[in-house]
């Protein structure tokens, strides 16, 4: 009988890490473990059409929409995430696929997409298979399998199927994490961090000259790999702690050396790069001077790339926000920044 071309539609946020996945092995497992805070409005949008094949073949037959747009380059990644998954779920061979995605941020803005797109992307699949077999035992093990199939298109994506704060990896005492897959950890959060903001400052949008694929590759040679996988592994166990606690403090300190280690171990890989620009030093050095001033915890991260993360908790909201608009902005393209803070994770639309 017939199957009626049908849809499946989540949204999904993006996340920051707060300790750093760098450094991977085997089928996108990682290094060390890493944990995140999942944010609110930087997500990705994500409809999944499918309908019967007319001729089976192969591969996978998916088509790739960026705000409306066929997108070559996009289509080509995904239909080789698809077919990497066939072993998983041979049945989408026998489907014709069409995605349609959009991203809350600007397509410009020099913000990866990666973690919100392949979460939104793999939280469709999950319930494309309830839709097409059967309900999966309940929805801890929804989220588990979306977790999963997200660590395959992008590792740091597997943390994003969760609201509020997620742990990728083996962490002693940590019931049930996985290298294969991500936990919630939101109810370990002290009421604090629920209220955290994180700013996230433009500071330039060039494309990164060295892709996170790229950088994580360079670490296999990195005289500096194997203290940083035991130093990260220590650091996403005393930040579960932190988190408990509520001690900001000891948060930011964490938090701002997690980020310069990652960009560290960039400066000595082989061949050595660089992704921090002159005006993320600026904003870094300027933000330090006024956490002297002021007292005020509020502290940076950085992703891969030059774009800083102004993370604290609602309390110092205001005098935070004039901050950024009279010293920061200045070193920002255009000025530009998304106010964004921790969010409550994916939703099905
Ligand atoms: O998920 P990937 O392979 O794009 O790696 C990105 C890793 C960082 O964003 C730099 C850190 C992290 O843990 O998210």
């Amino acid at each position: 009988d017939e199957v009626r071309p049908a849809a499946l539609r989540w949204r999904s946020p993006s996340n920051i890490a707060l300790v750093k996945y760098w450094g991977k092995y085997g089928d996108q497992l990682p290094r060390n473990a890493s944990v995140s805070f999942t944010l609110q409005g930087a997500a990705t949008d994500t409809t999944l059409h499918y309908g019967p094949r007319k001729s089976v073949g192969t591969g996978v037959a998916v088509q790739l929409y960026l705000d409306g747009k066929l997108e070559p380059k996009f289509t080509e990644r995904t239909q080789a995430y698809l077919e990497r998954l066939l072993p998983v779920y041979p049945f989408l061979r026998q489907l014709e696929i069409r995605i349609d995605t959009h991203n809350s941020f600007p397509h410009s803005a020099g913000i990866a997409s990666s973690a919100s797109g392949m979460s939104a992307l793999a939280l469709c699949l999950v319930s494309l298979e309830e839709r097409l077999f059967a309900p999966l035992a309940d929805r801890a093990a929804f989220y588990q399998k979306a977790s999963y199939l997200a660590r395959l298109g992008s590792g740091s994506a597997c943390r994003s199927v969760y609201g509020s704060a997620a742990v990728w990896g083996e962490v002693p005492g940590l019931n049930g994490s996985s290298e294969e897959y991500a936990v919630s950890v939101a109810d370990q959060l002290h009421p604090v961090f629920q209220t955290y903001h994180d700013d996230i400052l433009l500071v330039s949008r060039t494309e990164k000259a060295v892709s996170s694929r790229a950088g994580h590759g360079l670490m296999e040679q990195n005289p500096y790999a194997a203290p940083r996988y035991v130093q990260a592994n220590a650091r996403t166990r005393e930040m579960l702690q932190v988190l408990q606690r509520g001690d900001t403090e000891r948060f930011g300190q964490l938090l701002e050396s997690e980020a310069l280690t990652l960009h560290a171990l960039m400066m000595s890989s082989q061949p050595s790069y660089t992704l921090i620009e002159p005006d993320t030093l600026h904003v870094i050095n300027r933000l330090r001077q006024f956490r002297t001033e002021t007292g005020h915890p509020v502290y940076f991260t950085l992703d891969a790339g030059p774009n800083v993360h102004l993370l604290y908790p609602d309390t110092v909201g205001e005098p935070t926000k004039r901050f950024i608009r009279d010293h920061l902005l200045p070193y920002c393209e255009d000025r530009m920044y998304l106010a964004d803070r921790i969010g409550s994770g994916p939703e099905q639309l």
